[in-house]
């Protein structure tokens, strides 16, 4: 199967799969469900939960066995960007292509719909059905990888990291400022965006038993594709086609530290190339089915050069 078709059939899967995981969550205010449900079905492209799933089909089982992983990763992911879009944070008025939560619901509730969305992404992966083979001590350390990279020592700390360097590139760029921006971009982009895509692969790999040499080198795959993967997104929130994009691209305007802000689209451009090879080099090192691999290869590919 060509990896397009395998994203787009995971997509079609969990995009599915996510409003029934939702309506489970019996009592929930009805206007706090419909904001969890809005921005959940705004859509997106499914990158990490395509990628979870890929991750544990390398060891033997089929992805619908962890489908309920892979609607809880997305559950986290969306809570982000609700949160990301906030007036205090980006300040952004539209999302995979709708006016975001906050503009719908008002910004109280589109925290509250944030804070659910993260929480219930745990009671989600942890109170749903799985096959006998993904045992508990799977789904306890799957549970604790996606705790640890979302939380404090993750992608929250990279959300503080890059509000932090607003306005950083407002002052005279000196060599010592130029190595100082380069620095703070690494922790930046390790954090708020690679550190997602990480966990999606280790928590694949986590569900499926895997052996620890494959669980590392798949780590270091996830984080490199991360850093490829926001690079690309610093380039298209200036080139992209908005309406593809279905956001509007606020980098300029909130005077954000990017490698398109830092070196310019194309030397960014380069720089998501660079960790796409980096990346298919440590999935070289993972011994896994064969047709996984070339999925995992093929999403990475689709993560570097995509156009939305
Ligand atoms: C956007 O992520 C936020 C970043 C980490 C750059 P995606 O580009 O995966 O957003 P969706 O899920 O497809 O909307
Ligand atoms: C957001 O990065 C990363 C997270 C939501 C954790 P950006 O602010 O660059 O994402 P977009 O461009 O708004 O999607
Ligand atoms: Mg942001
Ligand atoms: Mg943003
Ligand atoms: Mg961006």
């Amino acid at each position: 199967m060509d990896p397009e078709k395998y994203i787009r059939e995971q997509a079609r899967a969990v995009s599915a799969a996510l409003p029934a995981a939702v309506s489970r969550l019996k009592g929930a205010e009805p206007r706090l469900a419909e904001a969890m449900a809005y921005s959940l079905a705004a859509g997106g492209k499914r990158l990490r939960p395509a990628l979870l799933a890929a991750s544990y089909e390398l060891f033997g089982g089929k992805a619908r066995d962890v489908r309920p992983a892979a609607c809880a990763l997305e559950m986290v992911h969306t809570y982000s960007l609700v949160h990301d879009d906030l007036p205090a944070m980006d300040d952004d008025d539209l999302r995979r292509g709708r006016p975001t939560s906050h503009r719908v619901y008002g910004e109280a509730l589109a925290i509250l719909a944030g804070d659910a969305l993260l929480t219930d992404a745990f009671t989600v992966l942890l109170t749903s059905r799985y096959p006998a083979a993904v045992k508990p001590a799977r789904l306890l350390r799957a549970a604790s990888v996606l705790a640890v990279r979302a939380g404090a020592r993750g992608m929250v700390s990279g959300q503080a990291a890059d509000l932090a360097a607003e306005g950083f590139l407002d002052a005279k760029l000196t060599p010592a400022r130029r190595r100082k921006a380069l620095g703070l971009l690494a922790y930046i982009h390790l954090h708020k965006t690679a550190d997602l895509i990480t966990a999606a692969v280790e928590m694949g790999a986590a569900l499926a038993g895997a052996p620890e040499k494959d669980f590392m080198a798949l780590s270091a795959f996830g984080r490199e594709l991360g850093l490829c993967f926001q690079a690309a997104d610093d380039v298209l929130d200036v080139t992209g086609d908005k309406s593809k994009l279905g956001k509007s691209g606020s980098d300029a305007r909130n005077r954000k530290l990017t490698y398109a802000t830092l070196l310019g689209v194309e030397a960014a451009g380069l720089k998501a190339e660079a960790y796409l090879r980096r990346a298919l080099a440590s999935l070289r090192k993972v011994r896994g089915g064969r047709k996984a691999l070339a999925d995992l290869a093929g999403l990475a590919a689709f993560a570097c050069r995509r156009e939305s």
